[in-house]
């Protein structure tokens, strides 16, 4: 199909992330801007979402447009049985955009390729969140005043956590990235993350403790433990709560260090952390609805 869509963060090239960085800011700015007025898009949730689903439905909103969709499936004819590929024929017949957020791997590519209209991947499985790393990086941007030469730690579930997959792709286009990867070995990066940055000469290095290295960190990205990928419960018992973030282990970290979580978060950081001015994961919720809005526009063609 003749459109753009936004499956995979790769799908973008450097200067697009720059686009969408430079759209936000201009939205943050001035966030009531009608270009979509006319236009319908639907938000087709599979999976659960809080941040997702209402920041792209704001960022609609904010711009003029109309929303359909469902938030729970069982609501539409999926459970009658229909199936993804009729499902996204009609909805495109419907609508000028889709957003999608689906459990499977893949799905959001699938839609892609049935599909008349663009579609955003909302998440699918454990694989990418595209639009969430342009959020983070417009969140990192902000606070760091650049996207080169970033110590990035990347702390938690990162054998699950599709949002650190395509963050590490999107930071790889920039400067000198050094990556830290802490996790158990249960939950490490998968390999064809660390072959590909071999094969990019990309520094990265893993560790199973990250106390007495935080301080080396510009930012600090923890990730819950995606307990719905688990097959065994044991095994998620076992990890659930392998590292906890607490103000004290701040008191050396950079003056400029934020840090960043995708959020919901469970225990992983602790409640003392969210005054400290080093904590940004609130505000960076926030950016993502200037950044989706970049986003809606830039696939539309409307700035
Ligand atoms: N960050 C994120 O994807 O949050 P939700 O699951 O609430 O959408």
């Amino acid at each position: 199909m003749n459109t753009k869509s936004l499956i995979s963060i790769t799908d973008f090239t450097k200067e697009e992330y720059l686009k969408i960085m430079r759209l936000a800011e201009d939205f943050e700015a001035n966030p009531n801007q009608k270009l979509l007025q006319g236009k319908v898009i639907a938000t087709l949730f599979f999976e659960p979402s809080t941040r997702t689903r209402l920041s792209f439905e704001t960022a609609i909103n904010r711009l003029g447009g109309k929303i359909i969709g469902f938030s729970d499936s069982s609501s539409s004819s999926v459970s009658k049985g229909e199936t993804l590929h009729d499902t996204i024929k009609m909805v495109s017949n419907y609508a000028d955009m889709i957003i999608m957020r689906h459990p499977l791997e893949g799905s959001a590519r699938y839609a892609s390729e049935v599909s008349s209209v663009p579609v955003i991947n909302a998440g699918d499985g454990a694989n990418q969140h595209p639009s969430q790393t342009l959020l983070d990086m417009y969140s990192i941007i902000k606070t760091q005043g650049r996207l080169d030469n970033i110590n990035l730690f990347l702390v938690g579930d990162l054998k699950y956590g599709r949002t650190v997959h395509s963050l590490l792709m999107a930071m790889l286009q920039f400067e000198n990235p050094i990556f830290n990867f802490i996790a158990p070995p249960e939950l490490a990066m998968p390999n064809e993350y660390k072959i590909y940055l071999t094969s990019q000469g990309i520094r990265y290095f893993e560790h199973t403790e990250f106390t007495d290295i935080i301080n080396a960190a510009d930012i600090i990205y923890m990730t819950r433990v995606q307990k719905e990928r688990f097959i065994d419960p044991v095994e998620y018992e076992k990890v659930k709560n392998v590292y906890i973030l607490r103000n004290e282990m701040l008191k050396n970290t950079k003056e400029n260090m934020r840090i960043l979580h995708p959020l919901p978060r469970i225990n992983e950081i602790h409640t003392d952390v969210d005054n400290n001015p080093k904590a940004y994961y609130f505000t960076q919720a926030k950016n993502g609805v200037y950044t989706r809005m970049a986003i809606i526009a830039h696939l539309l063609n409307l700035k």
